[in-house]
């Protein structure tokens, strides 16, 4: 096993109704700001629910986070920050909202232009506002880790930062918050934690029993939350489990003193940048082709995956690894995403683009030898093509 550090403070309010908790989290002279994306926050019943939890107390709002949230809309909520004397920000909704918030978090303090704290990774970051979110879309683990994804819209840049200091203070996940999400955003949640956890497992065997043990029990779990979700839309279990497992896939746990590979990641968020297609879209692209690819490098852990996960027995080794990958992408397809970059009219001209985009952005050596050269991504490009 691998030396590694774990720290993950964030508080976990879990269940029906646990909105109503979010007082008793926030002291009573808080100035809070609660940060929003669309309309769907209002539609759903979740931001009136919020108000009515944060009673007497000192609030202001602001909304319009897109999905994807980008720099220049960011930059507007921490003009109000400043100006307001704001001391905590509360997130709700996806991914997109909590990571935009922890941005906020960080530039509002920042004594510099918070562009760095995207350039630096996030080392950059020096104070920060608290936080705390309510999650309606179960899909980055965001709401329980340190990460954030920022775009920004002059340059077409799509970066991540990660720093302790914005991990949120606590998280409420009520999944019936959930039920409104558009069939897409589910399914987008379900590919993302699946390939979240993929990209903490499928690498090589280091002798983390406990840890791949966990990954398997989350892949098990979200394969078949899958095979579900679709045709149960308010099943409460489900939409439980479904959420629970999105926090779990990307919370530190099962990538602690285990190697990490990223790679798709790291290809898909290039996708995004320049194709806006959804996150969760482009990794149901790039992960069958880097495990076509890879096949070798991963060899043992596909085998193992093979034989815990999806219990295949028949065959040559070979002929078990065809069957991860036919399944992977089967899995994919069946959630009604496609897995070719041809699927969204992509070329060769547009994967020339992405390999450049990935070399500007120096992702030159990834993976979990860092052995993936641009032309080891080029190649997984053209696999997926
Ligand atoms: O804008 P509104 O109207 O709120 O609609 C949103 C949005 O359009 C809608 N939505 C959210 N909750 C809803 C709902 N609609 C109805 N009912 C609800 N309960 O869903 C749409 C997509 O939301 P978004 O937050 O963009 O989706 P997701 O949670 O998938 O987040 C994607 C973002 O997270 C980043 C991605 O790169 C992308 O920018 N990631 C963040 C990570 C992290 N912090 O650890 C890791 C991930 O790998 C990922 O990169
Ligand atoms: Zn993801």
């Amino acid at each position: 096993m691998l030396n590694f550090e774990f720290y993950n403070p964030t508080k976990i309010l879990f269940g029906r109704g646990m909105i109503a908790k979010l007082d008793e989290q926030l002291s009573p002279s808080a100035k809070v700001l609660v940060l929003y994306g669309g309309a769907s926050a209002e539609k759903s019943g979740t931001l009136p629910e919020v108000r009515q939890a944060l009673g007497q107390r000192n609030f202001k709002e602001f909304g319009g986070i897109e999905a994807n949230p980008t720099y220049e809309t960011l930059m507007k909520a921490v003009e109000v920050v400043r100006s307001e004397g704001i001391d905590f920000l509360l997130a709700v909704g996806g991914g997109s909202v909590m990571d935009g918030t922890k941005f906020v978090s960080a530039a509002a303090k920042y004594d510099g232009e918070p562009w760095d704290i995207l350039t630096s990774q996030g080392e950059a970051v020096q104070e920060v506002v608290p936080l705390g979110t309510v999650v309606t879309l179960p899909a980055t683990g965001s709401e329980m880790n340190s990460l954030s994804v920022i775009s920004r819209q002059s340059t077409g840049d799509k970066l991540l930062f990660g720093n302790p200091k914005v991990f949120p203070r606590f998280s409420i996940l009520d999944p019936t918050r959930t039920y409104s999400l558009p069939m897409r955003q589910v399914v987008n949640g379900v590919a993302d934690s699946f390939v979240h956890v993929m990209e903490q497992y499928m690498t090589y065997p280091a002798q983390g029993m406990v840890q791949d043990r966990y990954a398997e029990g989350l892949l098990s779990s979200i394969l078949e939350i899958g095979g579900k979700i679709v045709d149960a839309p308010e099943d409460y279990d489900v939409r439980a489990n479904m959420m629970w497992v999105a926090t779990q896939a990307l919370n530190g746990l099962v990538g602690a003193g285990v190697p990490e590979d990223w790679t798709t990641h790291m290809i898909g968020h290039e996708l995004t940048a320049k194709y806006h297609i959804d996150h969760a879209r482009t990794l149901a692209v790039v992960f069958p082709a880097l495990l076509k690819v890879r096949r070798d490098s991963k060899r043992e852990k596909l085998l193992q995956y093979a034989s815990r996960v999806l219990h295949l027995t028949e065959g040559t080794d070979d002929e078990r690894i065809d069957a991860v990958i036919a399944q992977t992408e089967a899995f994919f397809e069946s959630l009604g995403m496609p897995t070719r970059l041809s699927g969204y009219d992509i070329g060769q001209e547009g994967i020339t683009a992405i390999v450049g985009q990935l070399e500007q952005h120096g992702m030159t050596a990834l993976g979990e030898h860092k052995d993936i050269t641009l032309e080891i991504s080029r190649q997984i490009l053209e696999t997926a093509a």
